[in-house]
């Protein structure tokens, strides 16, 4: 992404603070998403870097990761899997919990969501502690499928969800 580019989806963030908790800034991206230049600034850098890559599967992260996930998914030639919240996905699942920046939760995905060894893109919005991330990445290992890389376009680089992802690539638009 161009620093320009870089700039204008800065700007386009806003930054809410006290949300959904005291101490927490939450970044709020569909002031981001709602800007056609923006929204396109943001997944053809995705697109272009994700295309020609062999890629079979983009997993996307319940709620906000499925909004980049559909798209890359499309425009790259691979198929979309949700990873869900639970109780959301209707046939047999694979779960994990994991902590948030504020809270507790667990991802569920569908057993035969892809097949052994296809190559995985991991999608979410944001990442802040990497819990959500890594849960994602058991997810996939569990269906005994091979992560290439995880994508974000925001990381939180205060909360090392970097470094709990350690071992795995991880690439973000922009760092907080
Ligand atoms: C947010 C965000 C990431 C996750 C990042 O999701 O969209 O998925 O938190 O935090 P972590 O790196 O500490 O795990 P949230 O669970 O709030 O769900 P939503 O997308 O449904 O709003
Ligand atoms: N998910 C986890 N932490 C967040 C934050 N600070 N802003 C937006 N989404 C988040």
């Amino acid at each position: 992404m161009k620093i320009e580019e870089k700039e204008k989806i800065e700007k386009l963030i806003r930054s809410v603070e006290d949300f959904p908790e005291k101490g927490v800034i939450f970044r709020d991206i569909t002031t981001a998403l709602k800007d056609k230049e923006g929204l396109e600034i943001i997944i053809k850098d995705f697109t272009d870097r994700y295309k020609n890559k062999g890629i079979d599967y983009v997993v996307g992260a319940d709620a906000r990761g499925f909004i980049f996930g559909a798209a890359i998914a499309y425009n790259i030639g691979a198929g979309f899997v949700p990873a869900r919240k639970p109780g959301k996905l209707p046939a047999e699942v694979e779960s994990v919990e994991y902590s948030l920046e504020y809270g507790k939760n667990s991802i569920e995905i569908h057993k035969d969501a892809f097949e052994k060894n296809s190559k995985i893109l991991i999608v979410d919005d944001l990442l802040a502690t990497g819990g959500t991330a890594k849960a994602m990445v058991q997810l996939v290992e569990k269906l005994e499928a091979e992560v290439y890389e995880l994508a974000f376009m925001i990381e939180l680089s205060d909360l090392k969800g970097r470094e709990f992802l350690k071992g795995y690539e991880v690439y973000s638009q922009l760092k907080y």
